[in-house]
């Protein structure tokens, strides 16, 4: 594998509007995350991912694009950018930027164009289709509830598709003027200096333009979830990615992180690896295993083993080929603590251990906003605290499935994205430090005590179990092992344990934690140090002895 600038480098993911208010006007912005650039650097941070700031109508929280050379005037402007890059700059942070063109929003002026003359050049950036026998051309259900078609504006029998809310309209990718046109705007903002792009919902581009009606699913409306297309139709959406990677990021060596759920095996080579269509892609094994076969209503929580099969599998499919992008949380998600972790260690403990796993884990780590504070899920007390359009759509569909409105408001408090968009709680003052006004969502009830001031004046706390992570990612000693070392499973650990070992012909790095109620053994051989651990540990008789709760980064020899 070719060498690459970004290999072994520590990502971070900011949602703006939930980070930093600069202002004080309850919402998040650029003034209020270059203030806490240091703070991302002291925590180690190579690369800066921002969540969308260009100008949006908001109704998906900015994934809905209507100007992408513009910033929304929520975060700021151009110059607050400019600032950003620079100050980025100075302190050796890349930043990257969220690419959202599967779709666009209903107020970019190419839409509106569209529905003011359906036969016009813009129209052709859109999948404007005739309903079917007096009913919409096909039977897909958009990933937020009901059909992905929706009459044109004053047109009777014409539609346009959106496979997110029906103010995220598609855009066609068969049509080359419109990719040409993302190109164009892809390249504008490279010029600007950013280094990359995290490309949302992507593999949504595979679509088969005949649009035919599929098998109804089992949620029972008679539709069938548009995923079902994009996995029909892989092989297209493959033939877009090639252009975009040749054309555009490739000659530019632009790093891009793509949104790809379900891997096949015998398809890796296709996304990442010196042929891949992406620099890497995140690793959701463990999030499609969640969501294997159920409505969203009837998830089930992942034990500590299948958890662990779940990142072992991506692992070893990725050995070969290049580097996935481990994640265990983003805006999309519950937090980690709550999500993978049984209850008794969802606590400082839990969260040490499982960042241990996480950074050591072979790819390149993105920690979300708060991760490293250890900030578990919100228990929000109505869905009138929740702001996500995704939660009110499954609120509904659990009501209209008899669930009552208390089960209801559990299976979102278990699971909603609204979750990872609460307030980055800085101290324990009013409003978190966050705002100088009431924030826009609700802060998290323990705020109080988990917050970046307590944590920075706590040598024991999350944050700085992740600050010597990071840091040891980059020491000199061990950045070529915990960067190209091959994964490999510990063996026999039990059910309640992570253990992997990463390899190089020089070196050998056991890396454990135990999520169980009891100490574990694990071999590691007569002579062995440790390197950075949390809480208790001893090295004996050939052994690690990890006591409950604990993690630890051995060094064999
Ligand atoms: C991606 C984003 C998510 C958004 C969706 C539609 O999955 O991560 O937040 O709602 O795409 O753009």
């Amino acid at each position: 594998m070719d060498r690459q600038w970004w290999h072994g480098k520590t990502a971070y993911q900011i949602y703006p509007k939930s980070f930093k208010d600069g202002n004080g006007d309850g919402i998040g912005d650029l003034r209020g995350i270059i203030d806490k650039l240091n703070y991302i650097k002291q925590l180690g941070i190579d690369i800066l991912w921002l969540s969308p700031i260009y100008r949006s109508p908001f109704i998906d929280n900015g994934y809905d694009i209507s100007d992408y050379q513009d910033i929304d005037p929520q975060f700021g402007n151009m110059d607050d950018f400019d600032e950003l890059m620079t100050k980025a700059h100075d302190l050796n942070i890349k930043v990257i930027m969220d690419l959202v063109v599967n779709h666009c929003s209903s107020e970019h002026e190419w839409f509106k164009k569209a529905c003011a003359d359906p036969y016009c050049e813009e129209a052709s950036y859109f999948y404007f289709r005739e309903g079917k026998d007096g009913r919409a051309p096909n039977n897909l259900r958009s990933n937020f509830g009901g059909s992905v078609w929706d009459k044109v504006p004053g047109q009777e029998n014409l539609y346009y598709c959106h496979f997110f809310a029906r103010e995220q309209p598609d855009l066609n990718w068969f049509n080359p003027r419109l990719r040409q046109r993302i190109y164009d705007l892809i390249n504008w903002w490279l010029d600007k200096g950013i280094a990359g792009f995290r490309i949302d919902a992507i593999m949504s581009i595979a679509k088969d333009p005949d649009f035919p009606d599929y098998p109804p699913d089992a949620l029972g409306d008679g539709l069938c979830a548009c995923g079902a297309m994009n996995e029909s139709c892989n092989d297209v959406a493959e033939l877009f990615l090639k252009e975009l990677q040749e054309e555009v990021f490739r000659p530019r060596q632009t790093f891009t992180v793509g949104e790809v759920f379900s891997i096949q095996p015998e398809n890796i080579e296709k996304y990442i690896g010196n042929k891949g269509n992406f620099s890497t892609i995140f690793d959701f094994e463990a999030r499609t295993a969640l969501c294997h076969h159920c409505a969203y209503y009837a998830y089930e929580k992942l034990s500590v083993a299948e958890f662990r099969d779940a990142l072992f599998k991506a692992q070893q499919l990725s050995n070969e080929h290049g580097f996935l992008a481990t994640v265990l949380e983003n805006h999309d998600e519950p937090r980690a603590l709550s999500c993978w972790l049984p209850a008794m260690w969802q606590n400082p403990m839990g969260a040490k251990a499982l960042g241990t796993i996480q950074l050591l884990l072979r790819g390149i780590p993105f920690v979300y906003q708060g991760q490293e504070l250890g900030m578990g899920n919100t228990h929000f007390n109505s869905i009138y605290e929740m702001k996500d359009l995704q939660s009110f759509e499954e609120y509904r569909r659990c009501l209209n499935h008899g669930l009552t409105d208390s089960v209801a408001l559990g299976v979102l408090n278990a699971q909603a994205r609204d979750h990872a968009r609460t307030p980055m709680p800085w101290d324990n003052s009013l409003n978190a430090g966050f705002s100088t006004s009431t924030p826009w969502m609700r802060l998290q009830q323990d705020y109080q005590q988990i917050n970046v001031k307590s944590e920075e004046q706590d040598r024991c706390s999350v944050l700085w179990h992740y600050r010597q992570l990071i840091s040891l990612r980059h020491n000199d000693n061990f950045k070529e092992t915990i960067t190209y070392g091959r994964f490999e499973p510990q063996p026999n650990p039990n059910r309640h344990t992570i253990a992997f070992r990463r390899v190089t012909d020089k070196q050998c790095l056991l890396v454990a934690s135990n999520f169980g109620e009891n100490p574990v053994w694990l071999d590691c051989g007569w002579q062995a140090r440790t390197l950075l651990s949390s809480g208790e540990h001893q090295l004996k008789d050939g052994h690690l002895i990890l006591e409950a709760g604990a993690s630890a980064v051995i060094q064999i020899y």
